[in-house]
């Protein structure tokens, strides 16, 4: 989809549903703002009520510890109200359309919908009918994953000021992520030049998709050098047939060790959005290693979605 949905006609964010197109400086505003929060919420004592007054509604049709959470605790540090509306226990199981459950629960003053679905396009198509509430996606099918996609952006700027001279190679099952897709369109749009997607021919993307940027199907290859390596987990979930073949191979060929590691630059970064499968896409030493930033992306999570809904929210 295009960014025209995300942007009313004076030319303000109104829904988060893709980073694609979004464009180097409103990622940046973003970010900025999300570092603001952040330096707030570190001193004690400050926490700004930007939500105060406000419901957010997260709707989440698939499983999740990292963005449920994260959104629900960004939320409340702002003061908002927030419900977890439960899925299992709704009308929807009585064969309710997600617009008119979104309708209804809009009707009772929701502001924003926090909204993850297995299937593409469902949160744009909810942001085309809702009369005001704002729709952040927090992640639907393989298309995209915008506040996964800025809280890894973040967490790179904070050691890395000039993206266009980082190397960053993607490594695993990019056929199925989201996270893949939001994270190139945000290094991309951020001027990273230098991006390398690498994975066993059967979880790569179709060469079409990203013309611009260098496939690999060998790991030492794609890791040489690099300044930031992001690692992604197997979602088996969403691979129709099996696509790999024992997970001891997969590891050997596309995990990262210790070893692997060493062929990326001295004190590269090692990402993973999580949940992470130990010993099946990175060895526990590294997941716990000096280099690991995994729980640093987590954190940053909060800030990045304060600022995402605060901006959307108008606070
Ligand atoms: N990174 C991520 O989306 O994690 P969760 O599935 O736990 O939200």
């Amino acid at each position: 989809m295009t960014t025209d949905l995300q942007i009313d006609s004076s030319g303000k964010l109104r829904h988060l549903i893709t980073l694609d197109g979004l464009g180097h400086d409103r990622i940046s505003d973003l970010l900025d703002r999300a570092v603001e929060l952040r330096q707030h919420f570190a001193e004690a004592g400050q926490r700004p009520q930007l939500l105060a007054g406000r419901t957010i509604i997260n709707l989440f049709f698939e499983t999740s510890t990292r963005t449920r959470c994260s959104f629900e605790l960004a939320a409340r540090r702002l003061g908002a109200t927030v419900l977890n509306f439960d899925i299992s226990r709704s009308s929807t199981s009585k064969g309710e359309s997600l617009e008119d459950t979104v309708a209804t629960l809009e009707a009772m003053q929701a502001d924003a919908f926090i909204v993850r679905h297995r299937e593409n396009g469902t949160p744009a198509r909810l942001a085309a009918c809702t009369r005001k509430a704002a729709i952040l996606n927090a992640g639907d099918g393989n298309h995209a994953h915008p506040t996964q996609g800025l809280l890894d952006a973040l967490t790179i700027r904070d050691r890395h000021a000039d993206f266009s001279r980082l190397k960053v190679t993607i490594c695993g099952d990019i056929r199925h992520s989201r996270v893949a897709r939001s994270d190139i369109h945000v290094l991309s749009a951020l001027g990273a030049r230098d991006i390398r997607l690498c994975g066993p021919k059967t979880l790569l993307p179709v060469a079409s998709e990203f013309p611009h940027l260098r496939i690999f199907e060998d790991f030492d290859e794609a890791i040489s050098g690099c300044d930031v390596v992001i690692m992604l987990r197997l979602q088996r979930e969403r691979m129709v047939e099996a696509l790999i073949g024992d997970e001891a191979e997969y590891f050997s060929r596309y995990g990262l060790d210790s070893t692997r590691l060493g062929r990326a630059a001295d004190n590269a970064m090692v990402m993973h959005p999580g949940p992470i499968n130990r010993g099946i896409e990175i060895a526990e030493d590294v997941a716990d290693g000096r280099q690991s930033v995994i729980l640093d992306q987590v954190a940053n999570g909060i800030p990045v979605r304060m600022a995402a809904l605060s901006s959307l929210l108008g606070g």
